[in-house]
């Protein structure tokens, strides 16, 4: 078995003329298989910073970082498309779908640059769509649908890229209780049934039961660790 994420003195500097920001300071994280882990904190803490640091898509100004037992060296761009092609999958918290595409379609965009076409390409976009409630509009374009509608768009296509890691920033931001729970049960199963490793950042408190561990951040540190008991 491989461990997802270590990441060992992690930082982040964002630097704006004389001014510097400690985005993210010295984080040390272990996180496995099979596990769903909420990133809490308030706006500015650090969330996305982290997350996209994880995600190989913004470089760190220290420490280090194995992903599935791949030391990420982020000078190296090649390597690094390859190794989020392999592992990760992004969900953003603008939505990034294909305006001229229909739910159905920006999920089988996906489908088709993983290599699955034809008929079971379908029946797999039905039943992502599906998963997180949105069976009924499937042809709709992202134009017809409201901004949660959207936000489960952009999970199912995530979910379509079928990798082991999923990182997910706010993704209940902009749903109502009921569809939140929903797709971070959606999310829940996956971690659970598959093996996956689910990241979530977020400051949504009515989700907070839902994860095994919630690793609170204030000011770029990590400052509490909570596991879930039993
Ligand atoms: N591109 C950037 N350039 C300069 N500062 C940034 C940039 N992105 C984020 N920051 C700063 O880094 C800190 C952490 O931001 P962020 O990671 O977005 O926190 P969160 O997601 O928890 O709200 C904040 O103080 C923010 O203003
Ligand atoms: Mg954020």
């Amino acid at each position: 078995m491989q461990i997802p994420i270590i990441t060992k003195g992690f930082s982040k500097i964002y630097t704006e003329g004389q001014f510097t920001v400690n985005a993210v300071s010295d984080v040390d994280l272990q996180l496995d298989e099979g596990e769903v882990v909420g990133l809490f904190g308030p706006s500015g803490s650090g969330k996305t910073t982290l997350l996209s640091m994880l995600g190989c898509i913004l470089r760190p100004s220290g420490g280090s970082f194995e992903l599935y037992g791949n030391n990420v060296v982020f000078q190296d761009d090649r390597k690094l498309t390859e190794l989020r092609k392999k592992y990760i999958s992004f969900i953003f918290q603008g939505f990034n779908l294909f305006p001229a595409l229909t739910a159905f379609e920006n999920v089988m965009l996906v489908l088709k640059l993983k290599g699955i076409e034809g008929n079971p390409a379908e029946q797999r976009a039905i039943e992502l769509l599906s998963a997180v409630g949105l069976q009924d509009r499937i042809h709709f374009l992202p134009r017809d649908l409201s901004g949660g509608q959207k936000q489960r768009v952009a999970i199912a296509r995530a979910l379509a890229a079928d990798a082991p890691l999923i990182l997910a920033d706010e993704p209940t931001g902009n749903l109502d209780f009921v569809n939140g729970r929903k797709v971070m049960e959606v999310l829940n199963d996956l971690a659970k049934k598959q093996n996956r490793c689910v990241i979530v950042a977020t400051h949504d408190n009515r989700i907070e039961d839902v994860f095994d561990r919630i690793i609170y951040m204030e000011d770029g540190r990590v400052i509490r660790e909570k596991r879930r008991e039993g």
